[in-house]
């Protein structure tokens, strides 16, 4: 699509960042919240954004605030659902949303974990549906995962996945809408063996992501495991999974320890207390520190 005309529903957190990142590329986008004040700030936050990336300043006048949905969809040919995480919303959302934009207008979801299938099937023409997972800060990383459902057409999937590699994404095929798609399947396997460490008094908290980062962490942005595994052999990593994948955790509930955590009310840096104790100057520190590295990853990928 040369220059789109994009509409992104909900402008929080993810939302204004989605626009943001289109609007940066030169589409004309139109954003629609259902809270005033959160469409309001929507500009502010985008132009706070862009100044402090170094990017283009101008890029904030290709983004309409509209606070009536029929507006903000008028024309548009690419809509990317970001509202809350709450099924029966973004269900009767998208029947609204069907009701005013063309035939051929690609309707996406942004959710984390809720099966696309499951958010769209109420839709009349279903060939058109697909999800788009975004990851937080929109503007810093790369991957968008563009999840086919048993109903999206080729044409769906395509247009979808070059509109996001235009934009300077690195949109992956997701085949199969399967529950939490490709990178929260990885990333909550290892979050489980990391809790199941932690709970079985193999280490503390501290220890797991210090060996993390000081270890394979390191190689992650540059070498996949698939790619490791090929590195050292396909025979390598046989004989290792024959000794270690019976020792791994494999429950399909959440952890006991997890369960505890939340109802003691250690809810993380909010509460102050998690898996660890923070301070205020430490979640600052680590926010800070997570926002320079993503920024020098961008800065490189440049
Ligand atoms: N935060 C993340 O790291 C992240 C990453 C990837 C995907 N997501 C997904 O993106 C979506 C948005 O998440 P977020 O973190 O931006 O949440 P958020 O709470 O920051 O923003 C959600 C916005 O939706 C608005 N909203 C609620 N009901 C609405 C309606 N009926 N119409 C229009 N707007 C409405 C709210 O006012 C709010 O501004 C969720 O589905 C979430 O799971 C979040």
């Amino acid at each position: 699509m040369a220059r789109a005309r994009i509409a992104v529903i909900g402008a929080g957190l993810m939302g204004h960042g989605i626009a943001q990142v289109f609007a940066l590329a030169g589409h004309d986008v139109a954003i629609y919240d259902s809270f005033e004040q959160t469409l309001e700030t929507a500009k502010d936050r985008i132009l706070a954004n862009l100044k402090d990336l170094g990017d283009d300043q101008n890029a904030v006048n290709r983004v309409t605030p509209q606070s009536d949905l029929a507006a903000a969809l008028r024309d548009a040919d690419y809509v990317v659902e970001a509202v809350l995480e709450d099924l029966p919303l973004k269900q009767q959302l998208f029947a609204e949303i069907e009701r005013h934009v063309r035939p051929d207008t690609i309707l996406a979801s942004n959710t984390s974990v809720i099966p696309i299938t499951s958010i769209m099937q109420g839709l009349a023409k279903r060939d058109r549906a697909v999800g788009t997972h975004w990851w937080n800060p929109p503007f810093l990383v790369p991957l968008v995962e563009v999840i086919e459902t048993p109903w999206t057409s080729a044409a769906t999937v395509a247009v979808t996945m070059k509109l996001h590699a235009d934009i300077g994404k690195k949109p992956a095929h997701v085949k199969k809408d399967v529950p939490g798609f490709i990178g929260n399947r990885l990333q909550h396997a290892l979050w489980r063996e990391a809790v199941s460490l932690v709970e079985n008094d193999i280490c503390d908290a501290e220890t797991v992501d210090a060996v993390i980062k000081a270890s394979f962490g390191r190689r992650l942005a540059v070498l996949g495991p698939l790619e490791n595994a090929d590195l050292v052999g396909t025979d390598l990593t046989l004989a290792i999974h024959k000794i270690v994948l019976p020792h791994i955790e494999d429950s399909t509930a959440p952890s006991p320890y997890l369960e505890k955590l939340v109802a003691d009310g250690k809810l993380g840096m909010k509460s102050g207390q998690g898996f660890q104790t923070w301070t205020p100057e430490q979640q600052d520190a680590l926010r800070k520190r997570v926002l320079n590295h993503l920024k020098q990853a961008r800065a490189n990928d440049a």
